[in-house]
Formats: structure tokens, sequence, C-alpha cells
């Protein structure tokens, strides 16, 4: 136990992928255990490409520097890609050995710089077990890198059929290019249609295999977001009923930060499902949160240290929750993360009032900061959209302001540091949220006053 812990805080698996994963890579794509001399030469060249492209995503991917469940799936992605390779090339010959089946699981899963990073090792892995083809390489390469690259972001799942298209395009130009002989080209005939349907059958295989990926490493494409993150989820059905505020909030929340993570590309469904969730731990306790009272504040009975202990355990639930119910790893995070270390201030200034000896720091949520743009986004318009609600005069100008405080405020407080969000981004946001909410203001008519409702009634009589 003490080795294991050692070794996982020191990162050592690191290091053994580094070095034992290109030795499974060589015995899977060789389908035997019987070492050669060859091996030498397939472990450098394996070796090397795997070292070169995981270090590079490890280091620049910020996924993979959060959440080490990134390194975990990666790995387990590329063993997974390559012990189809073996039965393609029975099958079908070299034309068919589905790199493509890797890419575009990465890529999905994990972002574009993770689908190119992995297309270097799986492109490396299908040439070596073709006598170090060069040309199967390059084509496995470019085909793959300009596919992905080509569609970016994987939201619907049309987008997977787009990536194949390209794949199977370029997979066939490059084939062409690299076999100038229109009479070699003539006998080519089926090896053409076997480059052309490749990337389509990997694509099917990752459309079966996805779901399956992302439920066990939390890790969701943004399709797999979707899916899981409709008004339908259980968990979303169950908080409309228990804590009706709190859902509305939700909502009003999803469309703000749609629309600002839109207008900066981000990753506007993370945004929107992230917003969904981020209070769902007030499920626990609905009547303690303001959205949810009508009349009665059981605060009002408690100590200032109570109300604040109340307040703050949504976040611990809501975590919890997540938790069991196997939510995207980053949605947990956006629970965790969308209060950051801000301070209650609201039971700060009335344990002041009630001449208690205490510290700002008492009355801090746990944090950690949002340590994604999404995050970071849902922190912001967690607070412009209280302010905009308690907001008695209303008209656009004041609500830019508002906004433009709250915004410079959480900047001032140091809470968006790791959320990767620019000054620029700040002010699109900004102007976004002053936009929308601006908007909503039309819908947000002043209920009736009795009396006047009762003149109505008699009138009528
Ligand atoms: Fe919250
Ligand atoms: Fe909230």
């Amino acid at each position: 136990m003490k080795f294991l812990r050692k070794m996982r805080s020191k990162k050592l698996y690191v290091y053994l992928y580094y070095f034992l994963t290109p030795l499974v890579l060589i015995i899977l794509s060789n389908l035997s255990i019987q070492p050669r001399i060859e091996w030498i030469n397939e472990y450098i060249l394996i070796g090397g490409a795997n070292f070169l492209s995981f270090k590079w995503i490890k280091d620049h991917v910020k996924f993979f520097k959060i959440h080490e469940q990134y390194f975990w799936t990666y790995a387990a992605t590329i063993l997974l890609a390559v012990a189809f390779f073996p039965l393609g090339n029975l099958l079908v010959g070299h034309y068919g050995i589905p790199v493509f089946l890797g890419v575009i699981l990465v890529a999905a899963l994990m972002g574009t710089e993770s689908g190119i990073a992995s297309a270097i090792t799986l492109s490396t892995v299908a040439a070596v077990m073709s006598n170090n083809s060069f040309d199967l390489f390059a084509m496995y390469i470019v085909s793959s890198i300009t596919a992905i690259y080509m569609v970016k972001n994987f939201n619907k799942r049309t987008d997977m059929t787009k990536v194949a298209f390209y794949g199977s395009i370029v997979s066939v130009i490059m084939f062409f290019a690299m076999h100038m002989d229109l009479q070699f080209i003539s006998q080519s005939g089926t090896n053409i249609l076997i480059i052309a349907l490749n990337p389509f059958i990997s694509m099917i295989l990752v459309l079966g295999v996805m779901p399956y990926v992302e439920y066990i490493s939390r890790i969701y494409s943004n399709i797999g977001l979707l899916e899981l993150g409709g008004l339908s989820h259980p968990l979303l059905k169950e908080l409309s009923i228990e804590a009706p505020g709190t859902y509305f909030h939700s909502v009003e929340l999803a469309n703000m930060c749609e629309m600002a993570a839109s207008r900066i590309n981000a990753n506007y469904i993370l945004a929107r499902i992230g917003s969904y969730f981020h209070d769902i731990g007030k499920m626990k306790r609905p009547e303690f949160f303001t959205e949810n009272q009508k009349g009665f504040n059981p605060h009002d009975s408690m100590t200032p240290i109570m109300n604040y202990l109340v307040i703050i355990s949504h976040v611990k639930y809501g975590v919890k929750m997540a938790k069991e119910k196997r939510l995207p790893l980053l949605v947990e995070d956006m629970i965790r993360e969308h209060h950051g270390t801000r301070m209650v201030s609201f039971f700060y200034q009335k344990a002041l009032a009630e001449n208690l000896n205490v510290s700002p720091d008492d009355f801090r949520y746990p944090g950690p900061r949002p340590r994604t743009k999404e995050a970071g986004i849902v922190m912001l318009a967690d607070s412009c959209e209280a302010a905009f609600k308690s907001m008695k005069e209303i008209n656009p100008s004041k609500i830019q302001n508002i906004v433009e405080e709250i915004v410079n405020r959480v900047y001032n407080e140091r809470q968006l540091d790791d959320s990767g969000l620019s000054l620029k981004d700040l002010d699109e946001i900004a102007q976004e949220f002053s936009k929308i909410l601006s908007l909503r203001m039309k819908t947000r008519l002043s209920y009736p006053k009795r009396e006047e409702i009762e003149k109505v009634i008699k009138i009528a009589n």
C-alpha cells in the first residue's frame, strides 16, 4: 500500500507507462510474446512516438493536469485501439488497420490536441506492423490529423460521420499521391476500397464503444454530455420537485453560460450542462436557500456559523451526488468550484453585527477556485443572476453596471486566476450577460398587488 501511495504521489506510473506501453503495443501488434531482435527497433520507434506525443499533451492539455483519469483513459484507449489492429491486419491487410478507432475516440473525449497525439502513436504502431512502411505512416497520420482538425468539436453524431468522410477522402488522396503509377493504381481497386471504408468502420466501432468508455471513465464527449444532461435527467427532475426555485435558477443560468461560453469559444455544451447541475446539492435542504423560500426563513433562528455551514454544505452534497450518479468529472468540478473560495459575506456581516470574534476566512467556501473557463463562467453567471433577481429598479444601463461590478469584484478577488479566462474573455462575458439579463428584464413583470386584483374582480362582477 505504501509503495502504491508513493508511486501515486511521484507519478511513477507515468514513467511505467512510457517504458511498458511500447512493449505491450509491440506484443499486441505482433500477436506474439516470443521476443525477436526486431523488437529493439520497434521499441525505439513506438516508444519514441508514444513518449513525445504523450509528454506533449501531459504538459499542454489542462485536463491531464487536473485529473489522473485522463491519463488512464488515454492509455486504455491506445491499448484498446491497438488490440483491434491485428484483426484488421489479418482480415483485410495493412490498409484495414483501424487507426481511426483510437484517434476518433480520444479526440471526441479529450479534444483535438489529444487526438493528434494519439494519431502519432497509433500511426507509428500501424507502420511498424507493416515492416516500417513510411507510406502507411504518412497516410494514416495525415488523414487522421486532417480529419479531426477539420471537425474540431464533436458536438453532434454527424460530426463523427464528417471525420470518417474527411479521413476517407484524404487517405485515398494520400494513396494516389504516393503511388503515381497508373498501372499499380488500376490493380489496387480492392485496396482503395479498404482505405475508403476503414474510417467508416472505425467510426461505427467508436459509436458502439464510446458510451461504455464514458460511463467507466466519467470523461464525456459533447455528444455524451448532451444525451446525459437533457432536462429529463432523473437528478434534474428530482431537483424540479424538491427545489423548484433552484431548478429555475439553474435553467436561467444554463442559458447565460451557454451564450457566454459560445461567445468566447469555450465549450458551450459543458457550460450548459454544468449549469444545470451546479446547485444540485441544494436538494438536500432546499428551504435554506432564498430561491426556494416562501416567507419563512429557517436561518433566522440559527447562529451565523450554523448559517454558514448549512449554506456551504450544498457544494459538498452536490459533489457527493455527482459521484454517486457518475456525472461527468468536469461537471463535478463545476459543482465543487462554482463558489471557489469566496466568502458567504451575508452571514459574516451577521456575525460581526452580533459582535462575534470571527475572521473573513471563517466564512469561506472550501474551493478550489474554478480551473476551467466553463467553471469560471458559471461562477460569474451565478453571482450576476442573483444580483439581477434582487434588483429593485431595473434598466439596461443599471444591469450593465451591476454585471461589470460583479465581474470586476470576482476578478479582483483572484477567483479566476486558474480558470484560463483572459481580460478580453471577461469583457465579452460581461457584455453577453448584460444583453441576456436586459432581455429577461422584459419578462420580469412585477405581480399586481392584492388590492388591485380585488378591484378588477369587483369590476368584473
Ligand atoms: Fe451554489
Ligand atoms: Fe447557483
